[in-house]
């Protein structure tokens, strides 16, 4: 019996030793093969695109973005027409004969807020096998712009065409700038906001802080100008960043709200998988994460997920980093921040539709 038929044919050669050299350069060629693919297979894949039906675009209706303008209107419908292949390679290949794994741009983006659960629901996202997520937080709408797509593009872990990337950073929901730009990527994105009432989220923010610089003022100190007359310092960033109506109006300017989420975060803690639900909805994903990926965990105080039956006795919890204890605040500072943050609560509530309950 021989390893294979170049083997079976080695057998004319004269000693077992050059047949074995032989079959070890065999090898090694394969080996070399295997790495050639494995290093340019993703330049062979540029396969058109087929993901209509989940309501997200691909890295080519992403750069014919690029060639519209913020006035042009979205693309007809949800429905996407197949494209050309960026780069012209792969194009007669049979389907089957690479993964058509590649670097793709994201089609969805949790744009914020910060302490809004944007970590949770990365991790919730990951649970699932049609949606690969870049680690960290790229800020490339608000810091590394000038370095280009195909820069952002390198952030992103391959993918399938039928799976969808995304990233998350929080500071794009109050970067000026960044709707116009995710909009010139591609109008199609699917933007993902997650939100909390505001006077939890800021006092969340300050805990943050706090762990970065021990010496800072005490949360009143910081978050009024004026504690006895109930003043907020309205220009503390950590105040400003619970503006959501404010940040909202610039992102509709460029997005109709039929491509943004709204996300509970307060729901999301408390019931995971029902907010998820909706999440899985909105991108057009199969429901497959439900109440069993979700395991609430005492000892933390929050919800942890378990991917699948094999994990299902050790499930996965954010770090030291999220869920953390939070600084006292008197009971009459906070009616104090809740009336400030009133008006904004209602009009966002008007702009979005939907009544988060925070006042
Ligand atoms: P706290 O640490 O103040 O409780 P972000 O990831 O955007 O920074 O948000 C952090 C917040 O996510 C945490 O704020 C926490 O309340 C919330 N959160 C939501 N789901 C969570 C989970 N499953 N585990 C830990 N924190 C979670």
């Amino acid at each position: 019996m021989g390893y294979c038929g170049i083997i079976d044919n080695l057998r004319v050669l004269p000693s077992s030793h050059a047949r074995w050299k032989l079959f070890l350069i065999c090898t090694m060629l394969c080996f070399c093969g295997y790495f050639i693919y494995y290093k340019f297979g993703d330049r062979l894949t540029a396969f058109p695109v087929r993901r209509a039906s989940q309501g997200v675009t691909s890295d080519n209706n992403i750069s014919r973005g690029l060639l519209h303008d913020k006035n042009d209107g979205d693309y007809a419908g949800e429905e996407l027409e197949e494209v050309e292949s960026d780069d012209g390679l792969g194009e007669d290949l049979p389907h089957e004969t690479f993964p058509m794994m590649r670097r793709r741009l994201p089609q969805v983006i949790i744009i914020g807020v910060k302490k809004g659960g944007t970590q949770a629901l990365l991790d919730y996202l990951r649970l699932h096998p049609d949606v690969v997520t870049a680690g960290g937080e790229p800020h490339f709408f608000n810091r590394h712009y000038e370095k280009g797509l195909d820069w952002y593009r390198n952030l992103m872990p391959k993918s399938t065409e039928n799976q969808i990337t995304t990233e998350k950073t929080p500071a794009y929901f109050i970067t000026k700038e960044v709707p116009a730009r995710i909009h010139a990527m591609s109008n199609l994105t699917k933007l993902l906001l997650l939100v909390r009432d505001p006077v939890i989220r800021v006092i969340s923010d300050y805990a943050q802080d706090l762990t970065k610089k021990s010496n800072i003022p005490s949360f009143e100190t910081m978050a009024f100008k004026n504690m006895s007359a109930g003043v907020v310092d309205s220009e503390w960033i950590n105040i400003q960043v619970g503006l959501y109506a404010n940040h909202l109006v610039n992102w509709i300017q460029y997005f109709p709200l039929k491509r943004l989420l709204v996300v509970d975060g307060d729901r999301l803690i408390r019931e995971p998988a029902a907010e998820f639900s909706r999440v899985q909805d909105f991108l057009g994903l199969r429901k497959l994460i439900t109440e069993k990926n979700f395991v609430f965990d005492t000892k933390k105080g929050f919800y942890c997920t378990r991917k699948a039956k094999e994990d299902y006795k050790i499930p996965h919890c954010l770090g030291k980093g999220k869920g953390r204890a939070h600084p006292v605040v008197r009971p009459e500072l906070i009616q104090q921040l809740k009336k400030f943050y009133k008006p904004f609560n209602r009009m966002f509530y008007k702009i979005v539709g939907q009544d988060f309950g925070w006042d």
